[in-house]
């Protein structure tokens, strides 16, 4: 008879070795968040410039579209923070018209060093979502981090977020981030990884697994910079072979392939794209084979 603590232990060690990547139905690729084991969808969506249209109706509308589009091809992860503008309100706006339901997982941050403040911008985000609760609250940038922390551990403990995070962008402080994923009691990281920006490979993406964070990849299109630069390419043969039919999806496959990042949050303030960078969240992914050849193309540009 197996002793319970061993088959605790083995089926530890089984789950320590098993594929973090899913087909679901519908061959959506999903990966599951470290510290709970709830699966996401390996493409979310982010919204700094794109939602941060106002009270402008007509682009109010189009970015229902884009969100409609979005929640159509499976989508769940939205990122804000109040450093966006508009965008959370555009955001809620939208939310407000479709309905989601538990489709949606919410994501914003906090962006003050102000603890109060950040209480505050926390009450603000759910007024504007629309919603009771939030799933990820991350911290904006590492901007007050220390105190955030104990607010964010207080919000969790009440049941007004899921999840802690902390965001970082354009490589800033990493070595204090790295500290950061070491020390604290921290759900996800998220920070800027793309084919043509893989500094996160060295240091920070093996200390996120290590501690078992979820990552979130953030400019996965460089604002757009790498699909200008990569464009006038050829799309290579084997692009179809996994299941891509432009550049951009090329791009966001890259980003969510590499083993420890959970999920990647391209923005866009079309409908139409958004149709194309969903897809990129099914069927399958590069191998490291693969992996290598795209970023030498992006080197050679
Ligand atoms: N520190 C932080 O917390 C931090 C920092 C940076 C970013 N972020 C988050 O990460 C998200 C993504 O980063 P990002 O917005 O900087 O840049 P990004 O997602 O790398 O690029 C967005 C740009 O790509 C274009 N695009 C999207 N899909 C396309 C497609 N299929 N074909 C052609 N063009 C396409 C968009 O233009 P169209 O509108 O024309 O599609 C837009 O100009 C942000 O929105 C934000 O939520 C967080």
């Amino acid at each position: 008879m197996i002793k319970r603590r061993t088959f605790i232990a083995s089926a530890a060690a089984a789950m320590m070795t098993r594929p973090r990547v899913a087909l679901s139905a519908g061959s959506r690729i999903t990966k599951s968040i470290p510290k709970t084991g709830e699966r996401i969808g390996v493409i979310g969506m982010g919204s700094s410039i794109t939602f941060n249209v106002g009270d402008d109706a007509q682009a109010r509308t189009a970015r229902t579209e884009v969100l409609r589009a979005f929640f159509a091809a499976g989508g769940g992860m939205i990122d804000s923070s109040p450093m966006y503008g508009s965008s959370e309100e555009v955001i809620g706006h939208g939310l407000g018209q479709l309905k989601p339901g538990n489709r949606l997982f919410s994501a914003t941050k906090v962006w003050t060093s102000s603890q109060d403040e950040g209480r505050e911008q926390f009450d603000d985000s759910r007024k504007l979502w629309g919603l009771g609760k939030l799933d990820l609250y991350q911290i904006h940038n590492l901007i007050g981090w220390r105190g955030h922390i104990k607010t964010l551990l207080e919000m969790k403990a009440a049941g007004l977020i899921r999840y802690i995070g902390i965001t970082t962008s354009h490589g800033r402080r990493h070595d204090d981030l790295e500290n950061i994923l070491k020390t604290q009691p921290l759900d996800f990281v998220q920070l800027s990884y793309n084919a043509g920006n893989r500094d996160a490979e060295r240091r920070l993406l093996p200390t996120a697994a290590d501690n078992g964070l979820a990552v979130i990849a953030n400019r996965p299109f460089q604002r757009a910079w790498l699909i200008d630069k990569v464009s006038s390419s050829p799309l290579p043969s084997w692009a179809s072979e996994i299941g891509c039919t432009g550049w951009p999806q090329v791009l966001l496959k890259f980003a969510v392939s590499h083993p420890a990042i959970t999920t990647a949050i391209p923005a866009t303030s079309q409908a139409q794209h958004m149709v194309e960078n969903m897809k990129a969240g099914e069927g399958r992914l590069p191998d490291a084979d693969l992996r290598k050849r795209i970023a030498a193309i992006i080197d050679e540009l």
